[in-house]
C-alpha cells in the first residue's frame, strides 16, 4: 500500500547548464562555466525543497551545447525506470537552456508520460546576484506535484511549454521560451497553476513506444541528419559536398533537414541538390526558419514538411524515424 507521502515522491535529475553554472563575479551573468555546481546543492538553495520527499541524482554536468546521444541514453534511462515506481508523481529534471527544446521533445516523443516530467533551468548562474534559477525549480516541483500534470514540459519564468511547441528565443531574457501559436500551457503563481490549456496527452507506463526506446537506448549514434538554411545567395555546395563525403564519424549521410524561407520556399539552386540528394535515398524534409507558425502544407509542395516542427526538433524527428529503418 502506498501512502499520500510516498505517492508524492519526486525525482530530480541533474544534466548541468546555466542553473548549475559559477561565475567568479556575482554581477557577471554571461561569462561563468555552465554545469558546476551539484543537482543536490541547487535542491538545497530552496528551502521550501526541504519538506518534499526527493531522490536527487546527478546524471550529467554538461553545458546543454554539448548534448550527446549518451547523456541522452543516460537521462532517457534514469527517467523511464523512475516512471515505473508506483510511489513517484513525477520528475524534475534541471537542464541548460540551449538544447533544452531537443530532450523535451524526445522525452515526449519516446515517453509520452501519463506523470510529469518537467525539465527547468535558468539563464543566469547560481552564483547570480540575483539568480532565477531557485524560483524556476520551486515553480518546476509545484508543476511535477499537480495532481492533473502528465507529459513532458518545460518551466520557467512562472510559465508553462508544451515539449513539442517550446523554443528558445531570446539569448539572454529570463523568460526566453516561448511557445508559438499554441501558447504556453500555463502558469505557476506563488506556487499555484493557472492552466490555459490542457495538458500534452500522456500514456500509462508500459504502453508507450517500448521499441523506439529500446532502439534509441541501444544505438552507438544516431542515423546522420544534416540541418541546413536557405536564404538569400545559397547554393547547393554545401549539400553536394554533404553528399561527396564518403566517410564521416557520424555515419553515412541518411537524411537532411532544410529551414526553409517562410511557408518552406527553398532557394531554387539549393532546391536542385535536394532533389539529388532524394534521388541518392537520402531523406529531405522542410521545415519553416520562421520563428513561429508552420508550413502550411499545399498542392505541388517540392518536398514533405516536418507537420509543424522546428528545424531542430524535425531533425530530431528524423533521425528517431530513421533509426527504426
Ligand atoms: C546550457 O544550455 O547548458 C547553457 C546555457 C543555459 O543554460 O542557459
Amino acid at each position: 500500500m502506498v501512502n499520500e507521502n510516498q505517492a508524492r515522491r519526486l525525482v530530480v535529475l541533474g544534466t548541468g547548464g546555466t542553473i548549475a553554472g559559477r561565475a567568479t563575479q556575482p554581477n557577471d551573468n554571461v561569462g561563468y562555466v555552465a554545469g558546476q555546481v551539484a543537482v543536490s546543492d541547487l535542491v538545497a538553495m530552496v528551502p521550501a525543497l526541504a519538506t518534499c520527499a526527493l531522490d536527487i541524482e546527478q546524471v550529467a554536468q554538461i553545458n546543454s551545447k554539448d548534448m550527446v546521444l549518451g547523456v541522452w541514453q543516460a537521462l532517457v534511462r534514469r527517467v523511464a525506470s523512475h516512471l515505473d515506481r508506483r510511489e513517484v508523481a513525477g520528475i524534475v529534471i534541471t537542464h541548460g537552456t540551449d538544447t533544452i527544446e531537443e530532450t523535451a521533445f524526445l522525452l515526449q516523443t519516446l515517453l509520452k508520460p501519463s506523470k510529469p516530467v518537467v525539465l527547468t533551468c535558468a539563464m543566469r548562474p547560481a552564483t547570480a546576484l540575483v539568480p532565477d534559477g531557485p524560483q524556476n525549480l520551486s515553480d518546476a516541483v509545484a508543476v511535477a506535484l499537480h495532481p492533473q500534470a502528465c507529459g513532458v514540459v518545460v518551466v520557467c519564468a512562472g510559465r508553462i511549454h508544451g515539449a513539442l511547441d517550446v523554443s528558445k528565443v531570446h539569448p539572454y531574457r529570463t523568460d526566453p521560451f516561448d511557445s508559438g501559436d499554441t501558447g504556453a500551457l500555463g502558469c505557476v503563481e506563488e506556487g499555484q497553476l493557472r492552466m490555459f490549456r490542457p495538458w500534452p496527452p500522456g500514456v500509462s507506463q508500459g504502453t508507450h513506444d517500448d521499441a523506439g526506446l529500446q532502439r534509441l537506448l541501444g544505438a552507438s549514434s544516431l542515423p546522420r541528419v544534416e540541418l541546413v538554411f536557405s536564404h538569400a545567395g545559397v547554393d547547393g555546395e554545401l549539400v553536394r559536398a554533404l553528399l561527396e563525403q564518403s566517410s564521416s564519424k557520424a555515419g553515412p549521410l541518411r537524411g537532411i533537414v532544410v529551414a526553409g524561407t517562410g511557408n518552406g520556399t527553398v532557394h531554387e539552386d539549393l532546391l536542385v541538390a535536394l532533389k539529388e540528394a532524394q534521388v541518392r535515398g537520402v531523406d529531405v524534409v522542410v521545415a519553416s526558419r520562421c520563428a513561429q507558425g508552420r508550413v502550411v502544407p499545399h498542392a505541388g509542395q517540392p518536398l514533405p514538411d516536418s507537420a509543424g516542427l522546428s528545424p531542430v526538433k524535425a531533425r530530431l524527428a528524423l533521425a528517431l524515424q530513421l533509426l527504426e529503418a
